[in-house]
């Protein structure tokens, strides 16, 4: 038996003040997106900017149901929405913000696992690594250079093939 380690940096902001003028913008877009996102029964909204690499922007926001398990995540609507919009145009940097309608101190807000995975696919389909950068109600920003940084030993088409 041996032990194998699985160690990730990453890399966190005190401020918005520390980012690139490019990257205060796509936060500022998510959060201007957030008042697409349909959580009545949640009260949790969530939106998500992303920056293709043709510079478009693209948004997405949760978008809830009364039959709960069918409610979408603010990353997978954008994510699909530039499937359509852009095909195959890469995906330079994701914004990832979210307010809760009952507090207002939320930190850094991260994927869900199922978007981890979504993202994942994403990443192998258009074969680039997606930055993301997440911000709350408090100042810090948190930076993921790729998906891996949150899931490790990840599930992927290959092992789908055939020997
Ligand atoms: N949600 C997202 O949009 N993204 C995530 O990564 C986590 C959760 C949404 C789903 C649901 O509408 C609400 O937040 C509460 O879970």
């Amino acid at each position: 038996m041996k032990i194998k380690t699985i160690h990730q940096d990453l890399k966190v902001y005190s401020s918005i003040d520390e980012l690139e003028a490019y990257e205060r913008d796509l936060i500022s877009k998510a959060i201007s997106f957030l008042d697409l996102s349909y959580a009545p029964y949640s009260k949790f909204h969530v939106a998500t900017a992303l920056l293709l690499e043709n510079d478009e922007v693209i948004s997405g926001a949760n978008q809830e149901n009364a039959s709960y398990p069918l409610c979408l995540c603010a990353e997978r609507v954008a994510l699909h929405h530039a499937a359509m919009r852009h095909p195959g145009v890469k995906i330079k940097l994701m914004a990832l913000t979210a307010r809760n309608e009952d507090r207002t101190d939320l930190g850094p807000i991260p994927p869900c696992g199922a978007c981890r995975q979504v993202i994942a696919e994403y990443q192998e389909i258009l074969d680039c690594k997606i930055r993301i950068l997440m911000k709350g109600d408090q100042p810090e920003i948190l930076e993921l250079s790729s998906i891996e940084q949150v899931l490790p030993l990840g599930f992927n088409s290959d092992f789908l093939q055939s020997s």
